[in-house]
C-alpha cells in the first residue's frame, strides 16, 4: 500500500476510537455546527434555493383547509401567511389571545383572505388538546393539512400543571396527541397530510423511549429539546408505517430569527445573528410540503429534500424494538389524558 494511504488509514482508525472512547457527544456536536454554518444559515438556504422549482407552488389551494399551530410568531406565522396569500382556508391555532387575533388580523389585511380563523389551544395541556380536536372533528370542517409548529425550549426544568416536563409535554405530546386525535377529520380529504416542524438539532441525540420526565439525568434545556425533536423525527415515521390514508413528514427550517432563538438560545442568536433566515426562508419548506406533490412518507426534509435522519458515524440509530417501545410509553402516557 503506498505509504501516504498507509497514514491515511492510520489517522481514520485514531480519529474513529477517539470517536467512540468519547461516547461521541463532542464528535456530533462539532459535525452538527459545521453543517449548519455551511447548510442552515441564510447562505445555505440561497445555495439550496437555486434548485428549488417554483411550479411545485403552482397547485390550486383555494380549496383546502390547513391547520398550523403557532401561528402567531415566526415560521408558523409565516407558513399561515403564505397559504392564506394562495387562497386556502387557514385555522391558526395559538395560546395568547392577543397575540393570536393580531396575527389573524395581519394575515386578513396582508392577503384579503377572510378564510382565517383562530383557535385557542396551549399544545402542552393534553386534556385541552384532546378536547379541542375533538371538538374540530364534531363540527365536521375540513381539515387537509395539519402543521404541527408550536414548539418551546424552556431551559430550567419545570412541570406543567399536570406534572410533565414541559418541553415533552409541548413538542413531543402535544404534536402526538394533536396529530392522532385529529385524524378522523384528516383521513375525510382526499390527500391529507400532517407536516411536523422538526430541527435539525435532533441529529444531536439518539432517541430515548422512556425517559420523558429527564428527572434520571442532568437537565440541559437544549438537549431535552433535541430529545423531543427526535422524538418527533420517530413518531412520523412510525405513522408513516401504519396509516394507509394519511402522509406524515417532518422537516427542519434551518436556522432562523425568531423569537424563540433570541429568547431561549441568546448566545447562539449574538453569535450567529447576521448569518440567520428570515422566518419565510424558514418555513419555506413546510409551505413546499403542504403543496407540493410526490414526497416521501415518512421521511424529514430541509430545503425540499429528503435528508439523512442521522449524521454520519454518530451513533444515534436506534432499533425497532426501541422505536416500537417508545409508541407504546407515548401511547400510555396519552391514554391517561384520554381517559380523563
Ligand atoms: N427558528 C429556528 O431556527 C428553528 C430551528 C429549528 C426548529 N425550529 C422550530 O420551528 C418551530 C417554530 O419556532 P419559531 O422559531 O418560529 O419560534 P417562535 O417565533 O417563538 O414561534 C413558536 C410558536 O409556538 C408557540 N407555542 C409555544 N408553546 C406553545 C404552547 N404550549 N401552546 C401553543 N403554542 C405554543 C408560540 O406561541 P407564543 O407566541 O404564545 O409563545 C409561537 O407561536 C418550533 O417548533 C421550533 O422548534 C425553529
Amino acid at each position: 500500500m503506498h505509504v501516504v494511504v498507509k497514514v491515511l488509514v492510520f489517522c481514520a482508525t485514531i480519529i474513529l476510537a477517539c470517536h467512540m472512547a468519547t461516547n461521541s457527544s463532542l464528535y456530533r456536536k462539532s459535525v452538527f455546527f459545521f453543517k449548519g454554518l455551511s447548510e442552515f444559515t441564510r447562505n445555505g438556504f440561497q445555495k439550496a434555493a437555486r434548485n428549488f422549482q417554483t411550479s411545485d407552488l403552482d397547485g390550486d389551494i383555494s380549496g383546502l383547509s390547513y391547520m398550523i399551530t403557532g401561528a402567531n410568531s415566526g415560521i408558523g406565522r409565516s407558513t399561515a401567511l403564505s397559504l392564506a396569500g394562495k387562497g386556502a382556508t387557514v385555522h391558526i391555532v395559538c395560546r395568547n389571545s392577543t397575540r393570536g387575533e393580531e396575527a389573524k388580523q395581519d394575515i386578513v389585511s396582508q392577503t384579503g383572505n377572510d378564510k382565517v380563523q383562530l383557535h385557542l389551544l396551549d399544545i402542552s395541556k393534553p386534556r385541552d388538546v384532546i378536547k379541542f380536536a375533538d371538538d374540530f372533528v364534531k363540527s365536521d370542517q375540513q381539515l387537509d393539512v395539519l402543521v404541527n409548529n408550536a414548539g418551546t425550549m424552556v431551559n430550567q426544568r419545570e412541570l406543567t400543571e399536570d406534572g410533565l416536563e414541559r418541553n415533552f409535554a409541548t413538542n413531543t405530546l402535544g404534536t402526538y396527541l394533536l396529530s392522532t386525535e385529529l385524524l378522523p377529520a384528516l383521513e375525510k380529504s382526499s390527500d391529507p397530510k400532517v407536516v411536523t416542524v422538526s430541527s435539525g438539532g435532533m441529529y444531536l441525540m439518539k432517541l430515548d423511549s422512556e425517559n420523558f420526565q429527564f428527572e434520571r439525568c442532568s437537565f440541559s434545556g437544549d438537549m431535552v429539546y433535541a430529545q423531543n425533536k427526535r422524538q418527533q423525527v420517530v413518531m412520523t415515521r412510525k405513522w408513516a408505517e401504519s396509516n394507509e390514508k394519511v402522509k406524515f413528514y417532518t422537516m427542519h427550517p434551518g436556522w432562523a430569527d425568531t423569537p424563540a432563538v433570541q429568547q431561549s438560545m441568546p448566545d447562539f442568536h449574538a453569535r450567529l445573528e447576521s448569518r440567520l433566515r428570515t422566518p419565510a426562508q424558514g418555513a419555506d419548506t413546510i409551505v413546499w410540503l403542504c403543496i407540493a406533490k410526490g414526497m416521501t412518507n415518512g421521511a424529514f426534509y430541509q430545503d425540499r429534500q429528503a435528508v439523512a435522519q442521522h449524521l454520519t458515524m454518530a451513533w444515534t440509530q436506534s432499533t425497532t424494538e426501541e422505536e416500537n417501545l417508545f409508541m407504546t410509553r407515548l401511547e400510555q402516557v396519552a391514554s391517561r389524558f384520554r381517559s380523563n
